[in-house]
């Protein structure tokens, strides 16, 4: 979020003003108090273009900060409930300017997106006026020292008079993003105030999950435990890959890319079935024991939209015998919880043994179909059933 983004900008020398974040109309009357003069309140959620949806007001006085924040409380951007606000002074920018550093996938490398035309618009820049967009590779070896940051201020273009402090600026960004492993810095406006002075009015970061346990442990303190969705803090809990969807077919599978192509021969066979959609990913990966397929099945019955569950199962390392005893041994576990229709697919490695185990089995809420268009086929027409 903003407020956690500009921390970090703070705390690597990043010039920005910090503000207060509050969860309550009072408590935005009280900050701007304190802060006084005009101030501006400023949703918190993880959603850009909250300008546009209404999120950012400016308040000339702690009665109409009191005014704004109750109207931004509870108000819902992009899907996104907002919680908190941002209260901070108001400072006009003269200019918006737009600055970067992000992961370049596609060439194993950095880079930086700059415009001094940017602001708020960016995209819309992007669109009509790309050469006003600057891309600058960054080398990931070498890095941005003083040096690169001039001929990066120089390619986008900063007024002459902001050249010092931009470059002062970006080797700011620069040790955030990579002392924080980071995979996003991103500041738009980057503004220029009265005065000439050069600030990020707002900032972005994405944290590398893969350095918060062991490189930065500290970064727990930016998770929003509230935030998460309760089912996908429930999978996370049980260490289960899960990512809830907005459909109405449970799926279970194994393999990242299994269960991607799982999602999308549901969403094709839901055409036909009142247009059900996948409920969820769920990879379960390479063991499928009882535990992990009852953990899987209880979060995914947990969810109220589900009215089908599409366990789609590749036998591979795991042999099919072993995850239709894990399908049985969940079922066993959840007993009475257990209350919507499962289709499972089996095929790979001991698939005969597999399905005459669930045969045997003879539950009545599993049916075995032997492909996967076929059993996505099914799930979706229970689904909509
Ligand atoms: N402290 C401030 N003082 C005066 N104006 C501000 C301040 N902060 C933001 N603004 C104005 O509000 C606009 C939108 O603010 P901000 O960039 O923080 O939100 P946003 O761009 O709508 O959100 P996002 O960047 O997430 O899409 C800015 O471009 C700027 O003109
Ligand atoms: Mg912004």
């Amino acid at each position: 979020m903003e407020y956690q983004a500009k921390e970090l900008f703070a705390k690597h020398g990043v010039a920005t003003t910090l503000g207060k974040v509050v969860t309550t109309a009072d408590e935005a009357k009280a900050a701007a108090e304190e802060i006084g003069g005009v101030t501006v309140i400023k949703a918190q959620v993880k959603a850009g273009g909250r300008g546009k949806a209404g999120g950012v007001k400016i308040a000339k006085t702690a009665d109409e900060a009191y005014e704004h924040a109750s109207n931004i409380l509870g108000m819902d951007i992009k899907g996104l409930t907002v919680n908190r606000v941002l209260v901070t002074p108001a400072t006009p920018p003269i200019e918006e300017y737009y600055f970067s550093f992000l992961l370049d996938r596609s060439n194993r490398s950095y880079l930086t997106i700059a415009s001094v035309e940017g602001g708020v618009e960016i995209e819309e820049v992007a669109k009509t006026n790309p050469d006003a967009v600057k891309q600058i590779a960054v080398d990931a070896g070498e890095g941005v020292d003083e040096a690169k940051a001039r001929a990066i201020v120089n390619e986008a273009g900063f007024p002459a008079e902001l050249v010092e402090q931009a470059v002062t600026l970006i080797q700011g960004l620069w040790t955030v993003f990579t002392e924080e492993d980071a995979t996003l810095v991103e500041v738009n406006p980057l503004a220029r105030l009265e005065g000439d002075k050069l600030e990020a009015l707002d900032g972005k970061v994405s944290l590398d999950d893969n350095a918060s346990e062991v490189r930065h442990p500290e970064h727990e303190e930016f998770v929003i435990h509230e935030e998460a969705d309760p089912l996908e803090a429930k999978a996370k809990a049980k260490g289960l890959n899960y990512v809830k969807l907005d459909g109405e077919v449970g799926i279970i599978g194994n393999g990242a890319g299994l269960v991607m192509s799982t999602l999308d021969v549901v969403a094709y066979a839901g055409e036909k079935h009142g247009s059900v959609k996948p409920a969820n990913f769920l990879d379960i990966g390479g063991g499928a024991s009882a535990q992990v397929m009852a953990d899987g099945l209880d979060v995914i019955l947990g969810d109220e939209q589900v009215k089908s569950v599409f366990v789609n199962v590749f036998g591979g390392i795991t042999s099919c015998d072993a995850v239709a005893n894990g399908i049985k041994g969940a079922l066993e576990l959840l007993g009475d919880d257990a209350t919507k229709p499962l289709v499972v697919r089996l095929d790979g490695n001991n698939v005969d043994e597999g399905r005459a185990i669930l045969d045997e089995l003879n539950h009545p809420l599993v049916t075995q179909v032997d492909t996967m268009d076929g059993a996505a086929d099914k799930a979706a027409e229970l689904a909509n059933g």
